[in-house]
């Protein structure tokens, strides 16, 4: 949540500030600000609402300078308004600063603040951090030390960048629970939240961690620890190019990530499942016979999205290899004291790496021993970097708020973890292992034939644009695919929607059923699709109209079931969900382009959660 950008070099900063959070604005996106230090003064303008605010206001009033600080904020602390918008800056501009993340003990710093005079302007927590190194530096301290005393005293998660009226050349990062990286340049250098906000201008980055500050000038990156202490950090190379992480020539990032699933899920399988081997290729993840005979007990924990991507993962671990799994919500297993020891193994699922909850389920989870094994996107996030083992997906920068690929080659994960833990503890054969793998290899192209009927969602999209409640059932595989397509049109197309196990629906949520209802019903699961179609007749019987998505040569599916069906190719069972999400996917994006939201930025959403 909140996106922060900084520049220190001989360039004018704003504009490369600007660029910057133009690429961070998928991370909160309610007002934006910069501050820029003009070798005399800090000048800052904010704005509420999109980044093109904040373009506008300065064309209109340009401000010049060769150091600065930029935010574009997801507001916790007080609604978004130009007030509240970041940065903070203190009286006669001697200290501003940018923020993302939460000080939890602001409140009490604050009277403290109040009492020695302080007049507090907006309602945020950051302007506590702002007033509390201004203070430490009227009293004497040296920039730096004001910053360090400053974090020694708040609480809480937060990344900073930091600049003084009266080191024209300096810019502090300070990192702890919230993500911030350090791009290094030939006679510049820069902070920022995710790497594409500075992409444009080096591929050389550090990687700040837990509680370290970093000093950095035009020439020069000191990192300290907490204690003061200069600590040695390694240089990163980013490999991806900047075309990653743009459109391309897509309406949204939403519509191009979806159009990439077919080579992400086949990038992610084959590093995995090379052609030449007949097992799974861990490489470093150490998750052999040893390691699985020592476990008792699976947790799959993770949120919205990746959660659901962890269900899939739930599923196949406990139908294929026969081991208990529990999967959770982590805002959930957080705080519900679980079972965890040695014996456990803690799978966490994240696209960012960063989200909050996820990252403590992590923490809580090491600190009784258990083993953690993170299924991540985001290369070098604090998730990846805590875990003991990383599974990398290969989605590339997912940069709509919406997950998509993600989702896909998180899924693709859990199909071949599923497959290497069956193998390696002999619940499938060689034979078995091939048959599955070798139907993963077609995974991609019948995601590509999926995709070349998007006219076809486009039509349904368009036909049920106008329904106020859409219901979405299946069972066993084909319900953990409805919460995700649920998930997906409520947050894109803001339109109620809710997923039921297709069993549950005569116990109570059938009685909100009538003719103004849309069904979408997955029937993809072959032991149990009777069972579904009857669900879907009895939806029928009660006025919903029903698409009903289900693999091709099924007969079952026909007219007296279905208002609208859509075929995905035929596949194992296990193998559907990746695929059956994909037309759900569509649905979402062409009715939110029907309603004309905002597809990429979602109201009231942010891409990562890095507050609980
Ligand atoms: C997905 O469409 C959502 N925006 C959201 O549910 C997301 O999946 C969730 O916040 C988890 O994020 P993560 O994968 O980065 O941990």
């Amino acid at each position: 949540m909140c996106g922060i950008v900084g520049y220190v070099g001989k360039n004018q900063a704003p504009s490369i500030l600007l660029n910057g959070l133009e690429k961070l604005e998928y991370r909160g996106y309610d007002s934006a600000g910069i501050a820029v230090h003009d070798g005399v003064n800090i000048n800052f303008l904010k704005a509420k609402g999109r980044l093109e605010n904040l373009k506008k206001l300065y064309e209109e009033n340009p401000i010049t300078g060769t150091l600065g600080i930029g935010h574009t904020r997801w507001a916790t602390h007080g609604a978004p308004s130009d007030v509240n918008a970041h940065p903070h800056v203190s009286d006669d501009n001697i200290i501003g600063v940018v923020h993302n993340g939460i000080i939890e003990n602001y409140m009490e710093i604050k009277e403290e603040l109040l009492a020695k005079g302080y007049n507090f302007k907006s309602e945020t927590d950051t302007e506590t951090v702002t007033y509390l190194i201004d203070d430490n530096y009227k009293n004497g301290m040296s920039f730096e030390d004001a910053v360090f005393s400053a974090v020694d005293r708040i609480e809480g998660a937060y990344a900073f960048g930091i600049i003084c009226r009266d080191e024209p050349g300096k810019l502090i990062a300070v990192r702890k629970g919230a993500p911030l990286i350090i791009g290094k340049g030939e006679g510049e250098n820069f902070i920022a939240s995710d790497i594409p906000a500075i992409l444009h201008h080096t591929r050389e980055v550090y990687f700040l961690e837990d509680n370290e500050i970093a000093v950095i000038t035009e020439n020069t990156v000191d990192i300290y620890n907490k204690d003061r202490q200069p600590v040695h950090r390694d240089i990163f190379h980013v490999t991806w190019d900047i075309e990653a992480a743009e459109k391309n020539g897509f309406a949204h990032f939403m519509l191009k990530e979806i159009h990439e699933q077919p080579r992400i899920v086949r990038e992610t399988i084959l590093k995995r499942m090379p052609e030449d081997k007949n097992f799974v290729d861990l490489d470093d993840i150490k998750l052999g016979k040893e390691e699985l005979d020592n476990i008792d007990r699976i947790y799959i924990v993770a949120c919205g999205t990746a959660y659901y991507a962890g269900l899939v993962g739930k599923y196949l671990i406990e139908k294929i290899c026969r081991i208990p799994v529990v999967s959770d919500v982590a805002s959930e297993f957080r705080y519900k004291d679980p079972i965890l020891d040695e014996r456990t193994l803690l799978i966490v699922v994240s696209q960012s790496g960063e989200t909050a909850d996820t990252l403590e389920a992590l923490r809580i989870a090491k600190k009784h021993n258990a083993r953690v094994l993170a299924i991540v996107n985001a290369v070098g996030s604090s998730i990846a970097r805590e875990a003991d083992d990383v599974f990398y997906i290969l989605a590339g920068p997912e940069i709509a708020v919406a997950s998509t690929k993600a989702y896909s080659a998180q899924v693709a994960a859990m199909y071949i973890l599923t497959a290497h833990i069956a193998l390696t503890l002999g619940k499938i054969s060689e034979k078995e292992f091939e048959e599955i793998r070798d139907e993963m290899y077609q995974l991609p192209s019948k995601i590509e034939y999926i995709l070349q009927k998007e006219n076809e969602e486009k039509r349904l999209a368009a036909k049920y644009k106008d329904v106020h409640n859409v219901f979405y059932i299946g069972r066993g595989l084909d319900y953990m695919v409805s919460q995700e397509g649920s998930l997906k049109l409520k947050e894109i197309a803001y339109l109620h929607s809710e997923a039921y196990a297709a069993g549950e629906l005569k116990h109570g949520p059938i009685a909100m059923i009538d003719d103004n209802s849309l069904v979408i019903a997955i029937a993809t699961q072959n032991d149990i699709i009777e069972k579904t179609i009857s669900n879907i007749k009895e939806v029928r019987a009660r006025g919903a109209k029903t698409i009903v998505i289900t693999m091709e040569g099924n007969k079952m599916i026909n007219s007296e079931v279905a208002d609208d069906i859509f075929y995905i190719p035929k596949t194992l069972d296990i193998l559907a969900p990746v695929l059956a999400n994909i037309p759900n996917q569509l649905f979402a994006y062409y009715v939110a382009l029907n309603l004309g939201t905002d597809i990429d930025k979602p109201r009231n959403l942010a891409k990562s959660v890095t507050v609980e």
